[in-house]
């Protein structure tokens, strides 16, 4: 289990669940430390968080599956997160999914074969201004049109 982190990673996580007056404040930096190591967060991910954090493993899953930028299955180099909130939505993200679809080959949730790209849905970027929003990997892309998509891509491979 400790293989996911290094102890050393392990020991500064525990020193600051220590410091904070509820170790859940700090579910997400523990299993974002872990995603980071690995990609995605696995069950045994899961059981590593809540022997840092003193939690059950139950108490982290639930916040875990909360959260769509925590990824309980394994993923590709890079996540597309289409936003389909109300601004979004109302600006055409349905459209926006739909090329990335065709393009990708894979239906929402999936992976393309070459493990590059996962295309999910997800709530609000922060982006609402310049909606229809979508991230990939760090990147975000706002005021997004379909036909912008194959090349936004090809920049992302
Ligand atoms: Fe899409 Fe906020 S609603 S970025």
């Amino acid at each position: 289990m400790a293989m996911l982190l290094s102890e050393k990673q392990i020991a500064q996580l525990k020193r600051r669940v220590t410091e904070t007056p509820h170790p859940r404040e700090m579910v997400l930096d523990v299993l974002h430390a872990i995603q980071e190591a690995k990609g995605w967060v696995s069950d045994e991910g899961i059981e590593l968080a809540a022997a840092i954090l003193g939690l059950t493993p139950l108490q982290v899953e639930e916040i875990a599956t909360f959260y769509d930028k925590i990824y309980r299955r394994p993923v590709g180099r890079k996540v597309i997160h289409v936003c389909d909130s109300i601004c979004c939505w109302s600006r055409g993200s349905e459209a926006i999914m739909l090329r990335l679809q065709q393009l990708l080959g894979i239906a929402p949730g999936e992976t393309t074969a070459d493990g590059m790209f996962t295309l999910l849905p997800t709530c609000c970027l922060g982006a609402c201004g310049d909606a229809p929003a979508i991230r990939i990997g760090k990147n975000l892309y706002g005021r997004v049109t379909p036909e912008d998509l194959a090349g936004i891509l090809e920049g992302e491979r």
